[in-house]
């Protein structure tokens, strides 16, 4: 455990002993979720010295905790990006401290640019893989071995039993949700027609500025992980429209109501697993 972690824990433990199951990240505009947890305990990052507060619009700033069915849930509301001017590590922390409290499943969402033809504004998506290519590695550095390995294994970063499990709670709340590669890149600006088209043509379907880093450093933590993408909008060129954080903010809250039943339902099948 990194000394940050140590610090955070040891600040939320004079709050609450709360254990989770699972620690929910949530995306851009999909943050109404967490508003769905019954008597939550919530502790605003700002209680947390020097933890990385978000910036982005969309985003407040506090984690939410309370139980969803059976399952124990941590909710971060409002993450922070590589975009803002954070470090890898400052990425990462928070996801660092949830699995510190006990979360076992890591399970992401965001809200990306798509380019798949079988997408439009308002599709789910699963995420099945992902591209790290373009960004810094959370893992450079020394390596905590009681944390993790030094090469840790990326052939199956998005749990194959979550994703089934996550698929058939859609199907039988008759949600549509499709499958998609996700690329975490810089941001903040947009992408340009041909790097969307490069990158298409070399298997990339959703495009975003986040989760691939803290997907990295929670299987390095040897949790289990999954992601929802929302596609808030094709991605650049495919539809002729400049692209708007208003637009991808819009896509979430239209989205919301779904994107609630199928992350709701989806926790509660985490009991098992
Ligand atoms: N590109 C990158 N990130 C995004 C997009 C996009 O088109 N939409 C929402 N987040």
């Amino acid at each position: 455990m990194t000394e940050e972690t140590r610090k955070y824990l040891a600040i939320i433990r004079e709050r609450t002993d709360f254990v989770p199951k699972v620690a929910l990240t949530l995306g851009s505009g999909l943050g109404g979720f967490a508003d769905t947890i019954q008597n939550p305990i919530v502790i605003p990052y700002t209680d947390l010295p020097g933890f990385p507060v978000s910036t982005a619009p969309g985003h407040e700033g506090k984690f939410i905790m309370g139980m969803i069915g059976d399952v124990p849930v941590i909710c971060m509301k409002g993450r922070v990006h590589s975009y803002e001017g954070y470090s890898p590590e400052q990425v990462c922390a928070p996801a660092r401290v949830m699995q510190a409290m006990g979360a076992q499943i890591l399970f992401l969402t965001n809200a990306a640019g798509g380019s798949k033809s079988t997408y439009h504004p308002g599709t789910l998506a699963l995420v099945t893989d992902h591209v790290s290519l373009f960004i810094r590695n959370p893992l450079i550095g020394p390596n905590d071995e009681e944390e993790g390995v030094r090469f840790p294994d990326m052939t199956q970063v998005y749990d194959a039993q979550l994703r089934e499990m996550i698929q058939k709670t859609a199907a039988e709340l008759s949600i549509p949700l499709d499958t998609g590669v996700y690329v975490q890149l810089s941001g903040p600006s947009f992408e340009t027609p041909s790097e969307i088209r490069l990158l298409s043509q070399l298997g990339v379907t959703l495009f975003g500025m986040s989760t691939v880093q803290e997907a990295i450093a929670a299987r390095h933590m040897g949790m289990k992980v999954c992601c929802i993408s929302l596609v808030s909008n094709l991605a650049a060129g495919i539809s002729g429209n400049k692209l708007t954080s208003e637009e991808v903010e819009a896509a979430g809250k239209a989205a919301e109501p779904l994107f609630t039943k199928l992350v709701t339902e989806s926790i509660k099948g985490m009991k098992n697993i």
